[in-house]
Formats: C-alpha cells, sequence, structure tokens
C-alpha cells in the first residue's frame, strides 16, 4: 500500500494482507508457545490450565492484541510517534518509549534462548545426542555455562538484523511466508510422531485432562501474564507490524486469526512434548530442562531420534527467529523515524548493541556455573533478572498504556478498528476497566506488593 510504503521510506511497500497475518503469527507464535507454554501447563493442572489461559487471551489479550495494531495503523509510526501522532500529546511519546526500551531489553535475552535451539539442533542432527547414558542435564548445564552460547546469540542477531534489514515486504513477510507454513507441516509430522509413542495416551491425558484442584490464585497471574507474552503484546511488536497493514484490511479478523494461530500452535506444541516427555518416563515440568533435558533424554531412546530430535530443536529455532525479527523492528522502525538511520545502518547497530546487551545473560544461567552464575542482583541471576523484569514488569506496564491510551485516550479507536455496536461497547469496556485492572493485579503480585 502506497501510505504504508511511504512511511518506509525506501521504496519497501508495507504488507500483503496475508503476509502480514502470517507475520503477526510468526511474532506470537515463539519460545513461549513452544517452551514455557507446555512447562506452564504442566505445573499448573495441564488442560485446566490451558482453559484459564484461553479465558485470559480472550478477555485480555485479543482486546489489547487489536489496540495494538489499530493504535499502528492509524498513527503510522513506530511504537512511540504512533501514540503522539494520534493525540499531538508530548506525553504519550514517553509513555510509548517504554515499549521500545522493552522490545530492546528482550532482544538481548530472547537471542541467547534463540541460540541454544540453534546449537542443540545442529547437535542432534550431527548424531551428538543419540547417546541413551548421556547425562542431558550435565550437558545442558556445561553448554549453558560456557562461551558457545554467545557465539550462537550473536548467529541469531546476524540472521535477524539481515531480515530487518531487507525491509518489511522483502524481509519480514518473505521471511514468515517460508517458514510458518513450513513450521506447522514440521509440527504435525512431530505431532503424530509422539502421539504414536508407545505409552504417549500418558502424556496426552495430563495434557488434556483437567486438573483444577491445581488452579490457584496466581495461576491466574501465570495465565495472564503468559497471555501478553505470547501475543507479543505490551512492547510495541504488533503496534509495529500494525503500522505497515493496508487501511482496507480488517484488523478484527485478524486478531482472531492470529489469537487462533497463537492457541493451535501452543496446543500442537503440548501434544508433542507431553506424549515425548511421558513416553520415555521424563518429568513432564521441569522448567528450562524440560525442552534441553528431558526432551533430548527422550529422543535420545527414540528410533531416529536424532532426526525427530533436530526437527524438534529446528521448530524452535523457526519459532525464536520469527518472533526475535518482530522484536528487532520495534527499535529499527523507531531509529529509521527518529534519529534519520536507514534502514540498514539501523538494524546492524541495534542487532550489535542487542547482543552485547546479551551477553552477560549468557554468562548467568543459573544452575549452569556459568562465569556469572553466581552473581545475583535482586535475588536474581542476570538472565532471570532481564526475563522477570520484562514478562512481569515492563510488559504490563505497556499493556497498561496500550489499554489506557485507546480506552480513554484516543477517541477514534473503533472507527480505525472497524468495530460498531455491541462488539465495539465490549471491547471499550474490557480495554477501560477490566485490563487495567487485571494488568495492575499481575504487577503488584510480580513485585511481590501482592501476596496469596
Ligand atoms: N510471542 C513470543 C513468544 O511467545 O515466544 C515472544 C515475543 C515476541 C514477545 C515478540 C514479545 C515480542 F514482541
Amino acid at each position: 500500500s502506497a501510505k504504508a510504503g511511504e512511511r518506509l521510506g525506501e521504496g519497501n511497500a508495507g504488507f500483503s494482507k496475508n503476509g502480514f497475518i502470517l507475520a503477526a503469527i510468526g511474532s506470537s507464535v515463539g519460545l513461549g508457545n513452544m517452551w514455557k507454554f507446555p512447562y506452564i501447563t504442566g505445573e499448573n493442572g495441564g488442560a485446566a490450565f490451558f482453559l484459564l489461559f484461553i479465558v485470559c487471551l480472550v478477555v485480555v489479550g485479543l482486546p489489547i492484541l487489536l489496540a495494538e495494531m489499530t493504535i499502528g495503523r492509524g498513527g503510522r509510526g513506530n511504537a512511540s510517534s504512533s501514540l503522539f501522532n494520534l493525540t499531538n500529546k508530548k506525553h504519550w511519546k514517553w509513555f510509548g518509549l517504554i515499549s521500545i526500551i522493552t522490545a530492546f531489553l528482550i532482544m538481548s535475552y530472547y537471542s541467547v534462548v534463540a541460540g541454544w535451539t540453534l546449537h542443540y539442533m545442529i547437535q542432534s542432527f550431527a548424531g551428538a545426542l543419540s547417546d541413551v547414558n548421556m547425562d542431558y542435564a550435565a550437558t545442558f548445564l556445561g553448554f549453558a555455562g560456557g562461551y558457545m552460547p554467545i557465539f550462537w546469540s550473536a548467529v541469531v542477531m546476524v540472521i535477524t538484523g539481515y531480515v530487518i534489514a531487507k525491509g518489511v515486504s522483502g524481509g519480514i513477510e518473505k521471511f514468515n511466508k517460508i517458514l510458518i507454513p513450513g513450521f506447522l507441516i514440521l509440527l504435525l509430522i512431530m505431532m503424530v510422531r509422539a502421539l504414536t509413542l508407545p505409552g504417549a495416551l500418558a502424556g496426552a491425558e495430563f495434557f488434556l485432562k483437567p486438573d483444577f484442584s491445581k488452579l490457584n490464585e496466581e495461576s491466574v497471574l501465570i495465565a495472564l501474564g503468559h497471555s501478553f507474552f505470547s501475543l507479543s503484546l505490551g512492547m510495541g511488536c504488533m503496534l509495529t507490524y500494525g503500522s505497515y497493514v493496508q487501511k482496507d484490511q480488517s484488523l478484527g479478523k485478524a486478531t482472531l486469526a492470529i489469537g487462533a494461530g497463537d492457541l493451535l500452535y501452543a496446543f500442537i506444541a503440548g501434544l508433542v512434548i507431553f506424549p515425548t516427555v511421558f513416553a520415555y518416563g521424563m518429568e513432564p515440568s521441569s522448567g528450562v530442562g524440560l525442552a534441553f533435558i528431558a526432551l533430548p533424554a527422550a529422543f535420545a531412546q527414540m528410533p531416529l531420534g536424532f532426526l525427530f530430535g533436530g526437527i524438534f530443536f529446528l521448530l524452535l529455532a523457526i519459532a525464536a527467529l520469527t518472533s526475535a525479527v518482530s522484536i528487532l523492528e520495534v527499535p529499527v522502525a523507531y531509529a529509521m523515524e527518529q534519529w534519520k538511520w536507514t534502514r540498514k545502518k539501523a538494524a546492524i547497530v541495534l542487532a550489535g548493541v542487542a547482543f552485547l546487551l546479551g551477553v552477560p545473560s549468557a554468562l548467568s544461567v543459573e544452575g549452569a556455573d556459568g562465569p556469572l552464575s553466581n552473581l545475583v542482583v535482586f535475588g536474581k541471576t542476570i538472565f532471570d533478572l532481564f526475563d522477570f523484569s520484562t514478562s512481569y514488569i515492563l510488559m504490563p506496564i505497556g499493556g497498561l498504556i496500550i489499554t489506557l491510551f485507546t480506552g480513554y485516550a484516543w477517541k477514534r479507536a473503533g472507527e480505525e478498528a472497524g468495530l460498531t455496536g455491541g462488539i465495539y461497547t465490549t471491547w471499550m469496556f474490557l480495554l477501560r476497566y477490566v485490563c487495567p485492572l487485571l494488568i495492575i493485579l499481575i504487577f503488584l503480585y510480580s513485585v511481590g506488593v501482592l501476596k496469596f
């Protein structure tokens, strides 16, 4: 579209309709779906938590997702200037800036975990993870505690920076158009493999049979926080992507498609991970260890495990890279507009700085005996501090800014979103009252003011 193209400056068009949906699904489907979701589900009562997550996604996630895309398309700017363009009020610019900083911080440690997936993919395909007698916990902690992860996070930054430098239609859209459909095919192959393993049913049952007795107030906050992270909200990501969307694309439909895509991938990921883990007698709820310790140990016992393990980590890598691309675009869009940098310069410089910022995270994985693993700041390792402060503090703040902006400050959101009647009223009700209240609860709980 001409308008979206214009704002890019460099002869680069905005998203096509399908391209946008795929790119937004690429952003939302990430390590969150493939790795975080299964283990928090495992710890919080399986299907009971999944149902709770769907409720949070519908009540809080989708309204904010729609709000972000609407602000982006209406404001036609970056995550900070869009808010200003729509209200002409300076303070909104500063509020918007918070989300750009959040994106940058997330980029730094997200690329570290993305790098682990590349290493594990190659190791698996090469047959180096096929020994049933290997100690997979020691292997992972040895790897994560060394210097190799720095190399791999640099590889992630180079790939991400390259895609971003190629622009919106020629880079982001193309990348997602190839990877996201391929991703679904591989994921379905993995699901069939996992569900046909002897003993797989116990895993599927664990994931699908609700145990409501395990749900508590904390589960609700975890589900809420995860609906944010999973839909890439509260950090300007969907807003920035939205600024490249054509005027005649339905944002309401896009919201439903992205939400459904995110859920579907999380659901299938659960049907890959739990049956595999259960079939080989591993523990289902073990945090980081689920993807990098329990699963490799399970794949080692599986016939052709090097291949299926390799595909599994390839899936994690694709999920991580298509999300990383969307995160880097947030500060890049800002630098291009605010500092008049070229897209290429912004991509190279910002990927480089985010890489450097990620080095302390790479060296500080808990339990891994890395050079910085024993350094504790505010009761957490540096890695955990980045994860915690972005996921549970900065992203909720970013989300709160979006809800308040759309609910109270910008009067024409309904028009831009194309909503009328009861749907519009419901959207506004959620944005004005329900979302802010719940976000404030997550925030108070995260910072320890609220205790259960
Ligand atoms: N949604 C991604 C995931 O679930 O892994 C993570 C993410 C991507 C968070 C982009 C934030 C973001 F802007």
